[in-house]
């Protein structure tokens, strides 16, 4: 069927029935689904085959009906494209591209949006975002090959995000001779590896989308099959949920203030509705009001509903910013900056406990780090796994901590405020997909206890500028050589130091840390907290670690204040380090002997702008030391 006869088609009823056909329309129910499969389980035949039968609008419709229903808006439960397409819309204003096509097809029953995505193994990224929006998975196996890793690891996924049908698509039975048994076998395969899944309902079908069995007609060749046709199963499958009793949930997207006389808070309502008249409170500042009015472009009106767009504004002059969420009075979300979360690893650079990353809920962004990984899920038994990192597409149930509180719920009540996404600080990359399970209220407990003898007065009495001196460079580049020489002429001169040295640190507070990158990363995260009470000592501090990577030198420098904070780059190249080789590491490592040893088979991340750069390959240590001296002379050691 072409554009040109659908459109024929369409316009004769219109002609004939316009009343009927714009009820119809506008009274179809909307179902997203997303398919997933391997490469080739005949993904893409299945989608043109349901978009060409189902006498398609084409996609470049698509993008008007989009436009159209962003203006429009929602209206009840009726089509959305935005919505659909905003799923994990904070990963889309990350400006990544993300190999989701949308595909919109209708039936005379029901309108349809598809999330199709990339089936390779890299891209479950892809499909995730796919999936945080869909109602329906359709899951594609391959009759010949039944039950694969990629399989489970996408119903996990797709079970992981809220889906709560299942449509298990057993696709090529023309090359199983349409038999009975292979297709029981695959379904009962499937039905134990999903019983450990929470899937309302999960239906199989048998079929060839490239002969066209059970897709849109009943197949011929399979007469021992009496369910539906896919197609029968997407008109009918319901997906309403319940949500008359969703409690009112609004996060802040910006206050509106156009004059003094107007006050708006603007948001999409993440769930329940509300009214002028409702008491609302404001997390996380708990102040609470009266709602005025709700406005919107085409007036006010007097309820809204989840996932319209709307401006609040409030009987009292409430301070509330943008990040903020406003909730039912009687209803409210916790607040919480720890909590325990299930999340899915989308990059190639493995998870590291302990490292910096931005955390982006709905409307916040905050660094966090991951406290634990308490373990992984493996994908094929769903048994846990210990782990000390997340590898690509694995995942993972962890504790996060964040800088800052967040209003959240967990994400089985309230996918909108549940669900984050964590980006790399430096490269601004989404790493991974984050559910919340439930906060901890450990933190909330912990207070900051006042003192009265502060850093400057202790600075003061010492007559010094604390500073933490921290070098870093590749083993045996002459970091402890040359700190240890900086640390005796500071004494000499009267200042109080301390030196912290990675052989050492590493027999007492870090000795059950080895050379794994997320060892090498929470050992620098313990020596900045122990640099940083040394600092609020006042105490002028050198480390001595090899320190190899940008984002733990600069989590370090982010938890200090400005100015106490120098990075010292012992720039020796690795060819002297290992004519050096004091500890002989570097023929062990060349041998084999040891494993991960930096500058071999564990990278060293060259500083980018060393506070002090010192080029050691041709200077002794001695000359190295009253440079380091000279550099921080006039700032640090005059009083
Ligand atoms: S860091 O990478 O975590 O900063 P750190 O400075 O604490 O390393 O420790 C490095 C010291 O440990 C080296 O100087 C060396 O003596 C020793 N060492 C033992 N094994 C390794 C290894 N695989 N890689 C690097 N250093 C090692």
């Amino acid at each position: 069927m072409t554009r040109k006869s659908y459109e024929v088609q369409q316009s004769e009823q219109i002609a004939n029935d316009i009343e009927g056909y714009l009820y119809e329309q506008e009274h179809k129910s909307f179902l997203r689904f997303i398919t997933c499969g391997s490469v080739d389980d005949g993904k893409s035949t299945l989608i043109g085959r349901l978009l060409y039968d189902s006498k398609l609008i084409f996609e470049d419709q698509l993008a008007s009906l989009e436009n159209d229903s962003k203006k429009v808006g929602t209206q009840g439960g009726d089509m959305d494209f935005a919505l659909l397409v905003d799923g994990l819309a904070a990963e889309r204003e990350q400006g990544i591209t993300i190999d989701v096509a949308y595909r919109f097809f209708a039936t005379d029953k029901r309108k349809f949006i598809v999330a199709d995505t990339p089936g390779h193994e890299q891209y479950t990224r892809n499909m995730a975002t796919g999936a945080s929006s869909a109602d329906v998975a359709v899951i594609l196996i391959d009759a010949r090959r039944g039950v694969l890793t990629q399989t489970r690891r996408h119903s996990y996924i797709v079970n992981l995000l809220g889906i709560r049908h299942a449509v298990v698509a057993i696709n090529k039975m023309d090359l199983v001779d349409y038999a009975q048994e292979t297709f029981q076998g695959i379904e009962q395969e499937y039905r134990e590896f999903a019983s450990n899944l929470n899937f309302e309902s999960i239906t199989f079908v048998p079929m060839s989308a490239l002969k066209g069995d059970n897709i849109m007609d009943a197949s011929t060749n399979m007469d021992w099959y009496d369910g539906p046709t896919l197609m029968a199963v997407l008109e009918n499958i319901d997906v309403s949920k319940e949500t008359s009793d969703d409690v009112f949930r609004m996060p802040v997207q910006w206050v509106n203030r156009p004059n003094l006389d107007f006050r708006g808070f603007s948001g999409t309502i993440a769930s329940g509705t509300i009214k002028p008249g409702d008491k609302v409170i404001a997390l996380p500042s708990a102040k609470t009001s009266v709602v005025k009015s709700i406005v919107t472009y085409d007036g006010e009106m007097t309820v809204a509903v989840a996932d319209q767009a709307v401006t609040i504004t409030l009987e009292d002059e409430i301070d509330i910013s943008r990040g903020d969420v406003l909730a039912e009075f009687d209803h409210r979300p916790e607040a919480t900056d720890q909590f325990h979360a299930s999340i899915i690893w989308m990059h190639d650079q493995p998870l590291l406990p302990g490292r910096p990353y931005l955390i982006k809920t709905t409307n916040k962004t905050v660094a966090g780090e991951v406290t634990e990984l308490k373990h992984k899920v493996n994908i094929n038994s769903l048994e846990h796994e210990a782990g000390k990192t997340l590898e690509l597409n694995e995942v993972g149930v962890c504790n996060l901590s964040l800088d800052e509180t967040i209003v959240f719920e967990p994400y089985a009540d309230n996918p909108a405020l549940g669900s984050f996404i964590m980006i790399d600080k430096i490269t601004n990359v989404t790493v991974a997909a984050g559910m919340i399970d439930f906060g901890l209220r450990r933190a909330t407990n912990v207070h900051w206890q006042a003192v009265d003898v502060h850093k400057e007065a202790r600075a003061t009495q010492k007559k010094q500028k604390p500073v933490v001196l921290w070098f870093t460079g590749l083993s045996a580049s002459g970091k402890s050589t040359i700190a240890n020489l900086v640390e005796k002429k500071l004494h000499s001169l009267g200042k109080h130091t301390y030196l912290l040295d990675g052989d050492n640190v590493r027999h007492g507070l870090n000795k059950d840390l080895g050379f794994i990158d997320a060892d090498r990363v929470e050992n620098i995260r313990r020596v900045g907290e122990v640099a940083k009470l040394m600092v609020d000592a006042g105490l002028i501090v050198l480390t001595a670690f090899i320190s190899p990577f940008c984002a733990e030198r600069r989590m370090v420098r982010d938890m200090m204040e400005d100015h106490e904070f120098l990075e010292v780059f012992v720039d020796t190249p690795i060819e002297i380090c290992e004519q050096r080789d004091p500890k002989g590491l570097y023929k062990k490592a060349r041998s084999g002997e040891i494993k991960n040893f930096t500058g071999f088979d564990s990278p060293y991340e060259r500083p980018e702008r060393a506070d002090i750069h010192l080029h050691t390959g041709n200077m002794t240590a001695e000359a190295a030391a009253e440079a380091v001296i000279a550099k921080i002379e006039e700032t640090y050691l005059t009083s």
